[in-house]
């Protein structure tokens, strides 16, 4: 008995050790199924980004069946059945952003499944697009043509940035300058490598799992965790009435506040999903050569619809804590 209550002193000290902070938070928001079609708004908006895509508004999206809800499950999926012309508007596709707003907060993304292919660029984060980059974005799983890089990513006005190094999280920092208007908004990144099914086909594979991400005025905290992992904390897999991030251990991704004033880089952020084509990053010649994938990356989208029947999320839950 002594010597665990003396191991579990030395596990709760480390913990402190590696994970600033963390706190307990309550449930405000649970969206399950339909419920995604209450708590979103379909943007049927041009892609900022350039890509070969058509964002489709709610009614479409259902008649189409590019969404789709059950009473545990939501489905959003791009066209996987229309040859596009060349030169004529993008394959449909969907983008939804949540009508609450957040500030401190958890949200648990339970995902079984994210869009992959060539050409794909899902996108899961958190932003005030009406304004941006003063009202900051935190980019928590983002990735292209199924392939590295995947990884999370802030975007903010100027003078905001994060350690190269000697941050206690499990990927790898390949960005420390937030600044939208510099490096081509390239942004201040970490890596997620501390597990291969954190993306793509790999995560489908495994029947997805859990992201999670925790913003504070000190850090914004985003953890991964794939479906099995016993690690993962029951809290946030269970989608309990409060969770504990004290718990959640070490972070896939940790931005502290250290040189970024999270407090005025970021307001009220919208949770945003979309799953677009091509467009700057997908697209880029070069970055879509190197994932290995065939021809150009518009002219493979238009022409193989049938590329696409795994170009699709589908979401158990999204819980949302305050
Ligand atoms: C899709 O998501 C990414 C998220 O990083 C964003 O850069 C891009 O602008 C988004 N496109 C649209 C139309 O929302
Ligand atoms: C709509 O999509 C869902 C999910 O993929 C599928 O189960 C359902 O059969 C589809 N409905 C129609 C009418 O195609
Ligand atoms: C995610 O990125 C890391 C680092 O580049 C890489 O090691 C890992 O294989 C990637 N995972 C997938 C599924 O692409």
């Amino acid at each position: 008995m002594v010597f665990k209550l003396a191991a579990g002193y030395i596990a709760l000290a480390s913990l402190a050790g590696s994970v600033l902070g963390g706190a307990t938070y309550t449930l405000s928001d649970s969206i399950v199924g339909n419920d995604f079609y209450t708590s979103f708004t379909f943007e049927a908006i041009p892609d900022p980004t350039d890509g070969d895509v058509t964002y489709v508004d709610m009614a479409t999206a259902q008649s189409l069946n590019l969404t789709y809800a059950t009473s545990d499950t939501f489905i959003m999926r791009a066209d996987d059945t229309t040859v596009i012309a060349t030169g004529a508007a993008g394959r449909n596709s969907v983008r939804i952003q949540s009508n609450n707003a957040y500030t401190t907060h958890v949200a648990v993304f339970d995902m079984q499944h994210m869009p992959q292919g060539c050409g794909t660029w899902p996108a899961v984060w958190e932003s005030d697009t009406s304004n941006w980059p003063d009202g900051g974005e935190v980019d928590i799983v983002e990735g292209v043509n199924d392939v590295t890089p995947n990884q999370s990513t802030l975007h903010t006005s100027p003078d905001c940035e994060i350690p190269a190094s000697g941050v206690d999280q499990l990927g790898t920092t390949v960005g420390t300058d937030c600044d939208a208007t510099v490096n081509g908004n390239a942004g201040c990144g970490v890596q997620l490598t501390e597990d291969d099914n954190s993306f793509g086909p790999g995560f489908n594979n495994v029947g997805g799992g859990w992201y999670a991400i925790e913003r504070t005025t000190d850090y914004i905290s985003i953890w991964f965790w794939e479906r099995g992992d016993t690690s993962a904390p029951t809290d946030a897999t269970s989608g309990a009435s409060t969770v504990d991030t004290s718990n959640w251990g070490t972070p896939a991704a940790y931005f502290p506040n250290t040189d970024c004033d999270l407090a005025t880089h970021f307001d009220a952020n919208n949770i945003i999903i979309n799953l677009t084509f091509c467009g700057d990053w997908a697209g880029n010649s070069a970055v879509y050569a190197a994932s290995g994938c065939p021809s150009t990356c518009t002219d493979y989208v238009n022409a193989n619809p049938s590329a696409f029947t795994d170009a699709y999320f589908q979401f158990s839950s999204i819980n949302i804590y305050e």
